[in-house]
């Protein structure tokens, strides 16, 4: 089976003013239907890891795979293609138009990719925020929704060109304990039922306890799960 996400020695280093390694010789796999939390201490590494899983970032040197395709030697325009079509992100912070609609929020992702026209763009959002439980809530604006529903509506947007990644820094962040469970019950379905990968960094026990699998960080690496203290 083509691994959905695959790295080979990936580094990242900032050199100025002076060297910091975010990523330092990360090699993973992460198959079709698995649901993977990323965990470690603030200022590890993580989310410069799901920047570059989610072709938002770069390596200075190793290489990034995403369903089978080697993205290093591709154009800016390519990647950008390719994260469009294959790869959804939910942040802690919703990033939701405020001036739009929840639907025409996870539209927008839909008619980017210009396969749809505007009304079937228009229903497949309506859609995913139907099968969210956001049916009534189509047509509200993020700024008038509590910030459970706002995550849902950026899950929604996320899954508008139906990815095969998601993505996830922190998506349960600012969310009490129920809406946390509705999300983390979500990515589970995401992935064992619709065969996606979710790859998720979170600081939530809970979240992590809920995935099929664990990638620890320390310092920019990636290191065995810690044993009992
Ligand atoms: N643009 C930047 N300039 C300088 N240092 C940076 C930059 N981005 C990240 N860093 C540093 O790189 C390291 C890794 O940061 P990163 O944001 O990936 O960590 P993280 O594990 O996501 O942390 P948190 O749990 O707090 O979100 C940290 O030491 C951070 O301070
Ligand atoms: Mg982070």
């Amino acid at each position: 089976m083509t691994a959905l996400i695959e790295t080979a020695h990936v580094t990242r280093r900032l050199i100025d003013p002076e060297t910091v390694t975010l990523v330092d010789d990360a090699c993973l796999k992460i198959q079709p239907g698995e649901f993977v939390a990323v965990v470690g201490p603030s200022g590890c590494g993580k989310s410069s890891l799901l920047y570059l899983l989610g072709l938002l970032d770069r390596p200075d040197t190793g290489s990034v795979r995403i369903d089978g395709i080697l993205t290093d030697g591709l154009s800016d325009a390519e990647r950008t293609h390719l994260r469009l079509e294959r790869i959804g992100f939910v942040f802690q912070f919703h990033f939701l138009l405020p001036e739009l609609t929840a639907e025409a929020n996870v539209a927008l992702p839909i008619r980017r990719l210009g396969r749809l026209s505007r009304s079937q763009a228009d229903d497949r959002a309506h859609e995913l925020l139907a099968k969210l439980g956001l049916k009534g809530e189509a047509h509200r604006r993020p700024d008038r929704m509590s910030g459970g529903q706002r995550q849902r509506v950026a899950i929604a947007r996320a899954l508008a060109n139906d990815p095969a990644i998601i993505l996830g820094d922190e998506p349960t962040g600012n969310l009490d304990s129920a809406n946390t469970r509705l999300i983390v019950e979500e990515f589970q379905r995401l992935a064992h039922e619709e065969g996606r990968a979710v790859v998720c960094v979170t600081h939530d026990m809970g979240v992590a306890a809920a995935a099929d699998r664990r990638i620890h960080m320390l310092d920019g690496r990636i290191v065995p799960e810690p044993g009992p203290a």
